[in-house]
């Protein structure tokens, strides 16, 4: 019917394959339901958390009356970007002393890829993005509307479960010289599946002889192993050795600031001259994109991160957010055994970070959403991190249920 709107031509656009799940959760008003999809940390008893030092911090702001709510800076508040670098790239990062790195407050993960792919879509020689495949779903669209082309790599292998590494080096050995290929610094997403520190240094060779450039996807830092330093770990191996990359970092998973929009772009560059002019370019970016960054979350990280009580407390914090969800991969695994459920699922236990990458196929995941309210992106990924040791059972009778059925 033509409601005399000019829009009445539109179509309906379908719902994001991520976020959607939790719409399709929403509306469901069965008690059992459950939703995995989102990557979006739940305690036991499957609430959101928010940290205490999260709420310290937020309380010594409020009471602050010296604070005032005026416009950050373009690039964002100068203590957030200094202490962001240094928690990615270390304390000791010498592109850090040497002033090497331009650093600018994003809204979180997704805002600081997009303004990372605007600035190489303006300013870098090559267009071509590598991706991994798989990869998180909105990569490729981050990506192809800043303006870069984007090509994928071979990453996970189906049939292991595990990486594809020859592959992996295969397609980034034939990859257009000087192209911009996106890693993930830790804990993959979808896959949980990460390199090991050698061949990270393959990886790293690799690149650096074909003048390949990183951008680093960095959303869990500290959420793979529970130790900050050792997930960045990869992103420090590419620093040391001198040359360029790009970071992107996020606060959501690891501070539990997923609405604040809270992250970091850090380009590093050959000389402190380089990044000075850089820095000058992202400003340019982001003014008329969003003029400037909010206040809120970033305050709070950097009020944690420059108290070295405050930031002690946010790593045990961590560390415990850690631990529930391998503890989580144990129980589902455990629970997955004891039903004698056909298959091998020791990956549950391999893979790392907050997803596991269970290998169910889209009509299996459509069969627990329909028969058990699991909701689940259809790939088959599942948040370990909005599972409880309550809903384990549930959850392994439903993966049971639709691979004896129709595996
Ligand atoms: C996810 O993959 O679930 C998270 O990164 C949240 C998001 O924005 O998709």
């Amino acid at each position: 019917m033509d409601s005399g709107s000019v829009f009445a031509s539109l179509v309906q656009a379908p719902e994001d394959p991520i976020l959607g799940v939790t719409v399709a959760y929403n509306k469901d008003p069965s008690p059992n339901k459950l939703n995995l999809g989102v990557g979006a940390y739940r305690t036991e008893e499957g609430k959101p958390l928010v940290l205490d030092v999260v709420r310290r911090a937020e309380q010594l702001l409020v009471n602050d009356q010296s604070r005032v709510k005026e416009y950050l800076p373009i690039v964002g508040l100068a203590d957030f970007n200094k202490l962001s670098a240094k928690l990615i790239f270390g304390a000791d990062s010498p592109a850090i002393q040497a002033n090497r790195v331009a650093t600018v407050q994003c809204l979180s993960g997704t805002g600081s890829l997009r303004v990372g792919a605007e600035f190489l879509a303006r300013h870098y020689h090559q267009l071509t993005i590598y991706i991994p495949q798989p990869t998180w779903g909105n990569h490729p669209k981050v990506f192809t509307l800043a303006g870069l082309s984007v090509k994928t790599y071979r990453y996970y292998d189906p049939a292991t479960r595990g990486l594809n590494f020859q592959g992996l080096l295969e397609d980034l050995g034939a990859a257009t010289s000087g192209a911009i290929v996106l890693l993930h610094a830790c804990a993959h997403n979808p896959t949980g599946v990460d390199p090991t520190l050698e061949q990270w240094e393959q990886i790293r060779q690799l690149m650096r002889s074909k003048g390949l450039l990183p951008f680093f996807d960095s959303a869990y830092q500290g959420f793979a192993s529970g130790s900050l330093d050792a997930d960045a770990q990869p992103v420090r191996m590419f620093v040391a050795d001198g040359g360029e990359c790009l970071a992107a970092q996020s606060y959501a998973k690891n501070m539990g600031l997923y609405g604040e929009r809270v992250g970091a772009l850090s380009i590093v560059c050959k000389t402190a001259d380089v990044a000075s002019k850089v820095e000058s370019q992202l400003k340019l970016v982001i003014r008329p994109m969003y003029s400037n960054p909010p206040i809120h979350g970033a305050s709070i990280v950097a009020t944690i991160l420059k108290d070295s009580k405050m930031y002690d407390e946010w790593t045990v914090e961590l560390k415990a957010m850690a631990d529930r969800i391998i503890s989580m991969r144990k129980q589902l695994f455990d629970a997955l055994s004891a039903r004698g459920t056909p298959g091998d699922w020791s990956h549950i236990i391999k893979q790392i970070g907050m997803f596991t990458f269970t290998g169910l196929n889209g009509e299996q995941v459509a069969f627990m959403t329909k028969e058990y309210h699991i909701y689940m992106t259809s790939d088959g990924r599942i948040s370990m991190a909005g599972l409880s040791s309550k809903t384990v059972p549930h959850l392994a009778d439903a993966i049971h249920s639709a691979v004896t059925r129709m595996g």
